[in-house]
């Protein structure tokens, strides 16, 4: 059997996808498409890399792994990280609940985002979880409820710096702005300026406990010079910090998320080419204009094969590399800052870098549609949808696919592979497909986070399964949606049922 490896967790056996010890076909058969796959191993190889990468550039005290939850909330996902001893980074009262119902540790929770409701601060304080504060009364309103319930709560402030070191064009935006302006236009954190007074206030009050600084960027680009860069920013600024609020120590600082996948789906390369394209067809379009139809389309037809696109050969930096870059600099920089990291206990919280490769989406094909007239299109008609994709979709993501039926075949059109809503729903347009049949499988890679999470119900289309495989073995840990489910939130007034009645 001819076996090649993709990556750690995707192989490729006589023409197959298999994902672990699974075929990807028989899974599809299985439990039907469309249809999420998470590898076990994956996750926990992914967890453990985190884990050994940032302790070894953190000698000087504790390493905390903790995955945002918001990638995926899957409890069976969560409870595997609980067993490889791994946090929580948290945002509501549901991501709470997920926690700790699949056995998370309550201090080794973060929750974070700003206008959180009384009721999950109580939750929090009355559990031991840390609280990421964002607004500024909200350490007001945490102290009056631990007063009340006769403890100390911990926070920590998450907090908003500039970066004007941050130069570069930003992934997060199709425009080209800066990672330092988009990153001013992000309304998490507080600004840096308000923070020395609500220090030294916080400090005074005796049923909180600041036990340290968060920060989060986010990933804006995979480079491990933008890893630097916010390390510099985040020392510079834990220093001045600790200064304002009389020599404070910070005992432990999270650095938060980011750390961009090893096959990065951004393809910034192929959206900067996306910007080219449209700044020189639109005025060829205009020109062409001036042709008659059948000139004007004949011409446009040779210029079709110039959109085609193939994802991004280049690979962001390994896990190991953003441990050195990210947990060496902010080591050297606190330091050199005048800031004591002994003892200091490191927090990371990784989502698309965790999960993002520990899954699969695999659809299967309805049609394959084509035209020759008057441009020549090519359409690959699955039955999945862009909705259930939706992360991607928000981050303008283009990412790597396998036909799993067909993975030795060699490309035979070009094709927008598109999903069954009514919409455009060009999941991978103008991609190179090959000869493409109903019934083929498709497999979309690194789809383990924040797509499943993010599917919505467009067009009444009820969400997919996810499927957990270890080895050979596959078990369903969430199953698909019924039409049931999809009208469940329903209620039909009364009235209206009666009127109803009358017209018929
Ligand atoms: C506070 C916080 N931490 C971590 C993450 C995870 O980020 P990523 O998936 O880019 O690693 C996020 C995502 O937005 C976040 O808001």
């Amino acid at each position: 059997m001819a076996i090649t490896q993709i990556d750690e967790c995707l192989t490729t056996r006589d023409g197959r996808l298999f994902i672990e010890g699974c075929d990807t076909v028989a899974l599809a058969r299985r439990f039907g498409t469309p249809l999420f796959v998470i590898s076990e191993n994956q996750l926990r190889r992914n967890t453990r890399r985190f884990q050994q990468a940032f302790a070894e550039a953190w000698p000087d005290g504790a390493v905390e792994v903790l995955p945002a939850i918001k990638a995926n909330w899957i409890l069976a996902t969560r409870l595997i990280l609980s067993q490889e001893g791994a946090g929580a980074d948290i945002y509501s009262e549901g991501e709470l609940q997920a926690a700790l119902n699949a056995g998370v540790a309550p201090g080794k929770i973060s929750v974070n985002g700003g206008g959180k409701p009384d009721a999950l601060i109580e939750k929090c304080v009355r559990a031991g979880v840390r609280i990421t504060v964002e607004d500024l009364d909200e350490p007001g309103r945490i102290d009056r409820i631990a007063l009340r319930l006769g403890t100390r709560a911990r926070i920590r402030f998450r907090v908003k710096p500039s970066f004007p070191n941050l130069w570069r064009p930003t992934d997060f935006a199709q425009e080209k702005v800066s990672i330092d302006l988009g990153l001013q236009t992000y309304k998490s954190g507080i600004p840096a300026q308000y923070l020395p007074e609500l220090g030294r206030e916080v400090l005074q009050r005796p049923n909180l406990d600041m036990v340290g600084i968060h920060f989060h960027a986010g990933r804006h680009h995979a480079s491990l010079w933008y890893w630097r860069g916010l390390m510099k920013r985040y020392a510079r600024l834990t220093a001045e910090l600790a200064r304002e609020w009389g020599g404070w120590r910070p005992r432990e600082i999270d650095i938060g998320g980011g750390f961009a996948l090893h096959r990065d789906p951004h393809n910034k390369l192929g959206l900067r080419r996306d910007v080219v394209e449209t700044w020189l067809t639109w005025p060829l379009a205009c020109l062409l204009q001036l042709l008659p139809p059948t000139r004007r389309y004949a011409l446009m037809r040779r210029f079709v094969g110039l959109f085609t696109k193939t994802p991004s050969r280049r690979r962001a930096p390994a896990i190991e590399a953003y441990g050195r870059a990210a947990a060496g600099t902010l080591r050297r920089e606190l330091r050199r800052a005048g800031v004591d990291t002994t003892g200091v206990r490191l927090q990371l919280e990784p989502g698309r870098g965790l999960y993002g490769n520990a899954g699969i989406h695999l659809t299967r094909v309805k049609q394959f549609k084509q035209q020759t007239e008057p441009l020549p299109m090519n359409w690959v008609l699955t039955d999945t949808t862009y909705f259930f994709l939706s992360g991607g979709v928000y981050e303008y993501q283009f990412g790597h696919f396998i036909f799993a039926n067909r993975t030795d075949d060699p490309p035979e059109h070009v094709a927008d592979v598109v999903g069954h809503s009514c919409m455009a729903d060009r999941i991978l347009p103008f991609v190179r497909v090959p000869a493409v049949a109903p019934g083929d499988i498709v497999a979309l890679l690194d789809m383990g986070a924040y797509q499943e999470v993010s599917a919505s119900n467009f067009n009444a289309l009820p969400r997919p399964a996810t499927v957990l495989v270890e080895g050979s073995r596959a078990e369903v840990i969430r199953r698909a949606e019924t039409l049931e489910d999809v009208f469940r939130r329903d209620i039909i007034p009364e009235r209206l049922r009666l009127q109803g009645q009358a017209a018929v």
